[in-house]
């Protein structure tokens, strides 16, 4: 069983988890993608590194992020969009990796969504604290397709569920190597992540990386 608050090193490889209709908890689907994923999160971050963006609000995100991709997912006073150019450096963000591709499209297929393509990527990293508040992903303009988000790192806690914000969402451990997919009835349905708690991650260190696939248009 996984509980929410068993951390030990149980071997979670293949223990998938329906979370709700066309909601999936794979369990370790990316850890022997690993070494590649790492990799390729540090060349991304070398060349669009990341930062802390700005809600529309005002507020300081204390997840820092940064894309790959046709487009990534910014923020700012003028508000959530995806952009072909990272405001910070001016340039086109960095291509999605091969190995990024086929990982979303392998975990969506798995979940019964064929042939996703992604075109965005948002990357993620929690430092100890870092939370991210219930949202629904709903600035892409193709809600057919679904999303894909990958944990790599130190272990989080996921809320998922509910198309309200007031609904009370369920809670799942997601440990290194766990991707989660949601799509068709479950598209819009609020997510989010609390305050990471501090570890050392044998890989990472003290982080979370969360890669987030899209299909924006
Ligand atoms: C997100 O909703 O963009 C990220 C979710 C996560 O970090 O697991
Ligand atoms: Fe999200």
């Amino acid at each position: 069983m996984r509980d929410l608050f068993d951390d030990i090193d149980i071997d979670d490889i293949g223990h998938d988890v329906t979370l709700a209709p066309g909601a999936m908890l794979l369990g370790g689907f990316a850890r022997s993608r690993e070494s590649a994923l790492i990799t390729e999160v540090h060349a991304i971050a070398e060349r669009a590194p990341f930062r802390h963006l700005i809600t529309p609000g005002g507020h300081r995100m204390s997840v820092a992020m940064t894309n790959c991709g046709n487009v990534g997912w910014v923020s700012d006073h003028r508000g959530y969009r995806y952009d072909a150019i990272d405001p910070d450096s001016g340039r086109p963000w960095p291509t999605m990796p091969d190995v990024f591709v086929a990982l979303a499209r392998d975990a969506s297929a798995k979940t019964g969504f064929m042939d996703f393509r992604p075109d965005a990527c948002l990357i993620n990293r929690y430092e100890p604290g870092a939370k991210l508040s219930l949202h629904q992903d709903k600035d892409e303009l193709d809600l057919d397709a679904p999303i894909v988000s990958v944990s790599l790192g130190l272990p989080a806690t996921f809320q998922f569920g509910g198309f309200k914000r007031s609904d009370r969402p369920e809670r799942h451990r997601l440990r290194h190597g766990d991707v989660v997919v949601w799509g068709g009835p479950s598209r819009l349905a609020f997510h989010g992540v609390l305050p990471l708690a501090d570890g050392e991650h044998p890989l990472l260190g003290r982080q979370r990386i969360n890669l987030t696939f899209r299909k924006t248009r």
